[in-house]
């Protein structure tokens, strides 16, 4: 268990080790086990956490929010447009002085080539840790998340199939950030990770070959497939998502045109039944239902969104408990 995790950022699980990890997985099991019981974990008492947000959320704010209260700390929730940040105040600016109140600091920006640049240049300015909550690269606490949920569902993740799926939406382009996310962790964690979307739909090239390092480490396998029913054969774990082809194209015109042709990529009870029959469905919400998925699936025997989404709370605090403190 590796424990001296004081002032550390998160802003992609692919920089934390795999130990580190799973001390993660252990203090929100722990902190899951104490809001259980009513038993109080104030490690956070007179902590303040900063964040900002330049896009809309509704799990990631509320559970953030709630998690620090829990640990006895507050959470102040920015919206960045209220901000001077238009008027001229640089990432430099937020990550040197938010950092001088604050005692870590969480940004949400998914702006496509923007977002993860801007938070890795408040974190080089920040004396305090900086907490990724989403953007355009990586979705690091939705995929801790997930990790934990598998490992309650399933157990030992090692040797089981995570189907990470395009799913077709109608809403609008989507980051690529949670599938990226999902196939760097899951393949270190022994699973046969397969990656499944239409040509258009790729995922960063440099992602995949970090997926695919990290399958060869872990002796899981990783695999891509462009057939959506393929994808679902046998699976233990279904996760179709709708994202963006934001690495096809940036032009909102042609990217709605060709997603039109994807329109029956959705995950129903037929597809559902071609995976294995205790298999569990998972989406980190929101989804666009009877779009990206039926009501009889997300609200089905198989579906566990509702326990997935709960443990956005729990992994938060164990990050935030163990890099703030
Ligand atoms: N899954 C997720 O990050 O949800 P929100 O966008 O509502 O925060």
């Amino acid at each position: 268990m590796q424990t001296f995790l004081r002032g550390r950022d998160m802003i992609t699980t692919q920089e934390w080790s795999k130990e580190e990890i799973d001390t993660i997985m252990e203090v929100a099991l722990d902190l899951k086990r104490k809001r259980a019981l009513g038993v109080p974990h104030a490690y956070l008492r007179d902590k303040v956490l900063a964040m900002l947000f330049f896009f809309s959320s509704t799990r990631t704010r509320t559970s953030f929010e709630a998690g620090m209260a829990q640990l006895g700390g507050h959470a102040q929730f920015i919206e960045s447009s209220t901000t001077q940040i238009s008027h001229g105040d640089t990432a430099k600016e937020i990550g040197e002085i938010i950092g001088r109140y604050c005692d870590g600091i969480a940004i949400r920006q998914c702006d496509w080539g923007i977002g993860n640049k801007y938070i890795r240049e408040v974190a080089e300015a920040a004396r305090v840790p900086v907490l990724n909550m989403q953007c355009d690269v990586y979705h690091p606490f939705q995929i801790l998340a997930d990790l934990l949920t598998i490992l309650e569902k399933k157990g030992d993740p090692r040797g089981l199939t995570i189907n990470v799926s395009y799913a077709y939406a109608s809403s609008y382009q989507k980051p690529i950030s949670v599938p990226q996310s999902l196939i760097l962790l899951m393949t270190r964690y022994g699973m046969n990770v397969r990656l499944t979307h239409p040509p258009e739909f790729k995922l960063m090239p440099e992602i995949v070959e970090q997926a695919k390092e990290n399958a060869r480490k872990s002796h899981g396998s990783f695999e891509i497939l462009d057939d959506f029913d393929a994808g679902f054969k046998d699976a233990d774990v279904i996760y179709a998502k709708s994202w963006g082809c934001l690495l096809t194209t940036n032009d909102l015109e042609e990217s709605a045109r060709i997603s039109q042709k994807y329109t029956d990529w959705i995950t129903d009870e037929r597809r559902m039944a071609l995976a294995k029959e205790d298999a569990i469905y998972m989406h980190c919400l929101p989804a666009d239902r009877n779009i990206e998925v039926t009501d009889g699936v997300i609200d089905g025997p198989n579906s566990v969104v509702y326990d997935e989404a709960e443990n956005r709370l729990h992994v938060q605090k164990a990050v935030m408990a163990l890099t703030m403190s």
